[in-house]
């Protein structure tokens, strides 16, 4: 059977596709060199289509001296020996095809690393030249050049803007970076830059990719004239606090969009982008998914919001407002390898999250968090649109937040000098199987390249299959429950009355949900439940806990 012709699945699978983020460092370690890889994903394919997602997001597997975990690529068209060879990633796609898995790959066009081609040629080269014109390269203000060419800061802290030494060995031109020093920016207004790009597309979707995920989209356009940034006495990186800023979300950025949505669609089989975009309103959001520019998008918000009726009311109520008429699907999403996990969020006071994890956070009560991760999880799946989850949060891992400062390499940690921890706590290898590290992630001896707790062995998909009670069931039941549901794609959502930190609704015919943020259980009709994340008691749907029901 054709994928599109599932039972329940519409035409665009992007429209309600659940999508499982795979970051391959860390997903399972194929050749035992203690990180992970393409035979590693390729094992455990079957695991994949086994949960019931309906396809895998792959962070970046390109060359590259993972400076930023992979967030910095030194060749578009290739995939890193630590990964395999293309060979594997052609492997990939074809038996997860074959297992009715769409796959979409991970495309970071904001920048290169400084170990790519072209900016070894522009170090190289005169400045001025046009080796040079494919990024960002100024003089620097001040008597000499020494002072940065504007005021712009980076998203890890620091200014933008580093200085090289030219080929004579005289102190030069600075060169811009909004990520690390190492994630030089390319200049999108340059037409060497936008016609390689044009062929980095067609390179992979001839290869048969679904889609692609655009990284930090709105940084790929700045103001002309570089101007300075009135930053407002923020010294980080909040994007979404920033109207008018020159280097985000500049309007050109759209143009590049338009350029790419007509090469994918040349394509059959419908190839979709989906948008990384943190921007200050909803509308500015809108304007990245116009019918001739991106499919669908992360949703920040939602992913950011607490642990909280209202909040999440609110946020759920906006997106819908705000995609709806545009005829987008929404998407909703709760962490990925740049945040804290939720079991871990959820069990602290604060439950919000930010840009980028710090581990250094209060301690959490995992009991807690874990309750909620479950409720949070049948509350995502349970709205109209799309879904991410990533890997690990199927088996509730928590936050790894005590990895010794030796092993992190998050360029957050160096760059803040140790003041932000970074986001290795997300990033540790999954535990499969047996009693002890490295849990069958990479074979028994080997040491992953972030060590995993002891803690982990109650943790692992072995120690979970079967036991009725784990967060993986729970995973297998809800995914499977949500295909098997007459006219739930389609369905829309209405609230209904509900007791205050109660969210309950329904979509359609389809289904009711109801979730409990109060501190007391709720009347729910029992025997209408087809599943709760945790059971009834006397017929009452227990505090943080999410019910799903026969409307
Ligand atoms: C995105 C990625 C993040 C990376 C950054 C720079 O936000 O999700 O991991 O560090 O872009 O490429």
């Amino acid at each position: 059977m054709a994928l599109d012709e599932e039972p329940g699945t519409p035409e665009a699978w992007w429209r309600t596709a659940v999508m499982y983020q795979v970051y391959p460092r860390s997903f399972a370690d194929g050749n035992g060199d203690g990180e992970g890889d393409l035979p590693g994903l390729r094992a455990k394919l079957p695991y994949l289509a086994d949960l019931g997602v309906d396809g895998l997001w792959i962070s970046p597997w390109f060359p590259s001296p993972m400076a930023d975990g992979g967030y910095d690529v030194s060749d578009f068209r290739g995939i890193h020996p630590m990964f395999g060879t293309l060979d594997d990633a052609d492997a990939v796609l074809r038996e997860a095809r074959d297992l009715g898995l769409r796959v979409i790959i991970d495309l970071v066009p904001n920048h290169t690393s400084d170990q790519h081609p072209w900016f070894l040629e522009a170090l190289a080269a005169a400045p001025g030249s046009a080796e040079r014109a494919r990024y960002f390269f100024r003089d620097g203000r001040g008597d000499s050049g020494e002072e940065p060419p504007n005021n712009w800061i980076s998203a890890f802290g620091g200014p933008a803007w580093s200085r090289i030494t030219e080929p004579d060995g005289s102190p030069g031109q600075w060169y811009l970076h909004l990520f690390a020093p190492e994630q030089p920016d390319l200049d999108w207004s340059n037409e060497a830059v936008l016609d390689d790009f044009d062929d980095v597309l067609r390179f992979w979707f001839d290869r048969g990719v679904d889609g692609l995920r655009i990284d930090a989209a709105p940084a790929m356009s700045k103001k002309a004239g570089l101007p300075d940034a009135d930053y407002g006495g923020v010294l980080q990186f909040r994007t979404v606090d920033w109207d008018d800023n020159p280097h985000w979300d500049v309007d050109t950025v759209h143009d590049i969009f338009r350029r790419w949505r007509a090469i994918a669609d040349t394509y059959d089989g419908d190839r979709a982008f989906v948008a990384e975009a943190v921007v200050s309103t909803p509308e500015r959001l809108a304007a990245y998914l116009r019918p001739d520019e991106m499919h669908t998008a992360f949703n920040f918000p939602y992913l950011k919001g607490p642990w909280e009726a209202g909040p999440l009311r609110d946020v759920i109520d906006a997106t819908l407002s705000s995609f709806a008429p545009i005829g987008v699907p929404s998407t909703w999403v709760l962490t990925s390898h740049d945040e804290t996990r939720p079991v871990t969020r959820y069990g602290r006071t604060t439950t919000s999250s930010y840009f980028i994890s710090d581990g250094a956070g209060e301690v959490s009560d995992l009991a807690l968090g874990t309750r909620r991760a479950r409720a949070a999880a049948m509350l995502m799946l349970a709205l109209p649109g799309g879904a991410y989850v990533y890997q690990g949060e199927e088996l509730g891992l928590p936050n790894v937040d005590d990895l010794p400062d030796e092993v992190l390499q998050d360029p957050m940690f160096l760059r803040s000098g140790g003041e932000m921890r970074g986001r290795d706590g997300c990033r540790v290898p999954l535990p499969w199987s047996g009693q002890e590290p490295p849990f069958g992630f990479s074979p028994e001896g080997v040491t992953p390249w972030l060590p995993q707790p002891e803690s982990w062995r109650d943790l692992t998909v072995e120690a979970q299959e079967g036991d009725a009670t784990s967060m993986l069931t729970l995973y297998r039941d809800v995914l499977r429950l949500r295909r098997e549901t007459p006219g739930l794609y389609a369905a829309g959502l209405a609230w209904r009355e509900s007791a205050p930190d109660v969210l309950d609704f329904d979509r359609d015919d389809a289904l009711r949900c109801v979730v409990n943020l109060s501190t007391e259980p709720v009347d729910v009709p029992a025997d209408r439940v087809l599943l709760s994340s945790i059971p009834l008691e006397d017929g009452q749907l227990p505090p943080d806990a999410t019910a799903w029901l026969r409307p």
